[in-house]
């Protein structure tokens, strides 16, 4: 983390997880448990009909609220999608896009990433962008390439304006879920890769402001290391964000 420069951020990715009513209990039951953590913003991303009840529970608090997926055109026939427009107007702040998850089940390539993150832009939205590689990618020694590839692709046409509102989150695919998580220096190269990534595109202030999170089996136990590297600055974590109290641990640990 580097607080003079960026945000310190912490971000549940619930996945398919938790109804309407189990939102509002969860977010409920998170909201004392942060009270006290200004030098870190907690958000949670949740299932799109959860969205007004996040919004709603997590009023008047430190809490924002973000989207798992949008789909890039601005409306039409796409049975089963949801607009950028329809999630801004919603008022929820970020958006995460390219989650291994919907590049490994739904198809999402690079090229769709980029789309969305630019419909996710143009509509006010924060996208969390995630990259990442597979175990294969990691064993062949590719994984610089793959990472440098997947952002070149995703951030094609942004700008330097909105590459500033945009957080990458680097999620080794071996570490998601699989309670293996990369080391503290393995996430530091990476989350280092990606800054001079960013340097070399859009200069060194875009660079130092960028917010660049790890996710892949990140808890209370292992938090603080991970976030004690001078490029992570924060997390997406799945699992360990349903429950209340092993969320606010990691958010606890972002505040130090
Ligand atoms: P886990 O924290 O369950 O490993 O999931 C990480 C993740 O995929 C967050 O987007």
């Amino acid at each position: 983390m580097n607080r003079a420069y960026r945000k310190t951020i912490i971000a549940g990715n619930w996945k398919m997880n938790k109804t309407p009513a189990e939102t509002r209990a969860l977010i409920n039951e998170l909201r004392p448990l942060i009270q006290r953590t200004k030098w870190c913003e907690t958000v949670v991303c949740v299932p799109f009909v959860d969205l007004p009840n996040a919004l709603k529970a997590s009023r008047g608090c430190r809490i924002s609220v973000g989207a798992q997926n949008l789909h890039f055109e601005p409306s039409g026939a796409f049975t089963g999608e949801v607009s950028a427009e329809m999630l801004s107007s919603l008022g929820i702040k970020y958006v995460i896009i390219g989650h291994s998850e919907r590049r490994q089940y739904f198809g999402d390539t690079n090229e769709i990433v980029n789309k969305k993150v630019l419909a996710a832009s143009a509509a006010g939205l924060r996208p969390i962008l995630c990259v990442g590689e597979s175990l294969t990618e990691r064993e062949y020694d590719v994984t610089r390439e793959v990472i440098t590839t997947q952002l070149k692709m995703a951030l094609q046409g942004i700008d330097a304006a909105a590459m500033k509102k945009i957080v990458i989150a680097y999620e080794p695919i071996w570490a998601i879920g699989t309670g293996k998580t990369a080391t503290a220096d393995q996430a530091q190269e990476i989350c280092n890769l990606i800054r001079a990534f960013v340097r070399a595109k859009y200069g060194a202030r875009v660079a130092r402001a960028v917010s660049i999170l790890y996710g892949g089996s990140m808890k209370g136990s292992n938090a603080a290391e991970l976030l004690s590297k001078p490029d992570v600055d924060g997390g997406l974590i799945g699992g360990a964000s349903l429950k209340a109290e092993d969320f606010a641990e990691i958010v606890h640990a972002a505040n130090q």
